[in-house]
């Protein structure tokens, strides 16, 4: 079991696997002009192995799949397999914005993926094209009905955007009411990659809470210890909800987790700065132990919270770099 400085257990690793992505949400991405890491520069899959093999030995059972948009990579499915494989982890999620994870979804019950979070800003084709900028609603929809009806747990992940979607938050409760799905509200941040973008008028979790609370009689649900939501169901329908305060950061007391970039870079919160490349580490010849290590020098001095990382980033500027490029 790995500590950190806080008293935290950190069981949980986020792995971002590309920065690349098919979509370009407004939240996330700029319209244009991305320049994408060079593949060489990737971690590669039998790097991302050692990586969670060492760690799966330190202490970390659950590993969550991100990108960018994780099935963009070539030969994503044969990678995911091994890694529900390694000894120790014992749950393997994925975060996908769902156009390109429907012809793999049997094969990924098959080797047991745990649940899926799906990142679908809207119900309403139109707003979807508005906010994604892409013309692919289609395919997302039928990704999410195949989900819900499969034997992987499924999560919807809406980034709650003023002027954008609000009228989409009714939508997605009125879809607990007949599936067993849990749709997370999450305020937006300023990861998207653009200064000045985005956050134009915040909708903080009392805010949505306090807009869901007039339309629908809700419940308060237990978390579970180191829920990033705050959950609630509507009473008598069949899903869940949560709000997830991303920009709020009132969750960070147990945060379980650290990051690992497309890059190999360590994160040890995500308003935080790169501490370690473990990319380059092991490219340099790096034992294991070494690798342990650094680990745990880096989290002997882990941020109490997203406030106290932010303030400890060396640049002045605001933050504005994508999720894409640090992991969703
Ligand atoms: N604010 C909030 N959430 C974001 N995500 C990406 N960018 C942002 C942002 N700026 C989340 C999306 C997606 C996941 C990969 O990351 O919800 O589901
Ligand atoms: Fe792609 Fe996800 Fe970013 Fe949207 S939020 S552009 S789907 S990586």
């Amino acid at each position: 079991m790995i500590l950190d400085n806080h008293g935290r257990e950190i069981n949980y690793l986020r792995l971002a696997i590309t920065d690349r992505c098919n979509l370009r949400c407004f939240y996330c991405m700029p319209q244009s002009g991305i320049q994408y890491i060079n593949r060489s520069d990737l971690l590669s899959y039998e790097e991302m192995l050692r990586l969670v093999k060492v760690f799966a030995a330190e202490g970390i059972s659950k590993v969550r799949i991100t990108g960018g948009e994780p099935f963009v990579r070539k030969d994503v499915v044969p990678f995911l397999s091994k890694l529900t494989q390694v000894k120790g982890i014992l749950e393997v999620n994925i975060t996908t914005n769902g156009t390109k994870t429907l012809p793999y979804l049997k094969q990924l019950e098959d080797m047991g993926i745990n649940s899926i979070n799906l990142s679908l800003d809207s119900l309403n084709k139109e707003r979807f094209f508005q906010i994604t900028r892409r013309d692919i609603f289609d395919q997302v929809h039928e990704t999410l009905f195949a989900l819900m009806e499969s034997t992987i747990k499924t999560k919807l992940n809406m980034v709650v955007m003023d002027g954008k979607n609000i009228e989409d938050i009714e939508s997605f409760i009125e879809l607990t009411k007949h599936y067993d799905v849990a749709v997370r509200f999450i305020e937006e941040m300023p990861f998207n990659g653009t200064l000045g973008q985005g956050n134009q008028e915040l909708w903080p979790m009392k805010k949505i809470l306090g807009h869901i609370e007039s339309k629908f009689q809700v419940e308060k649900l237990i978390d579970q210890k180191s829920s990033t939501s705050k959950n609630f169901k509507v009473k008598e329908y069949k899903g869940s909800f949560g709000i997830i305060p991303a920009f709020t950061r009132t969750i960070c007391g147990d945060c379980n987790r650290i990051r690992l970039t497309p890059k190999g870079s360590l994160r040890t919160c995500l308003y935080g700065e790169g501490v370690i490349n473990f990319r380059d580490m092991m490219r340099n010849g790096s034992t294991d132990k070494e690798i342990v290590s650094a680990l745990k020098v880096a989290l002997n001095h882990r941020a109490k919270n997203g406030f106290e990382a932010e303030k400890r980033r060396d640049s002045n500027i605001p933050i504005s770099e994508s999720m894409a490029t640090i992991g969703g």
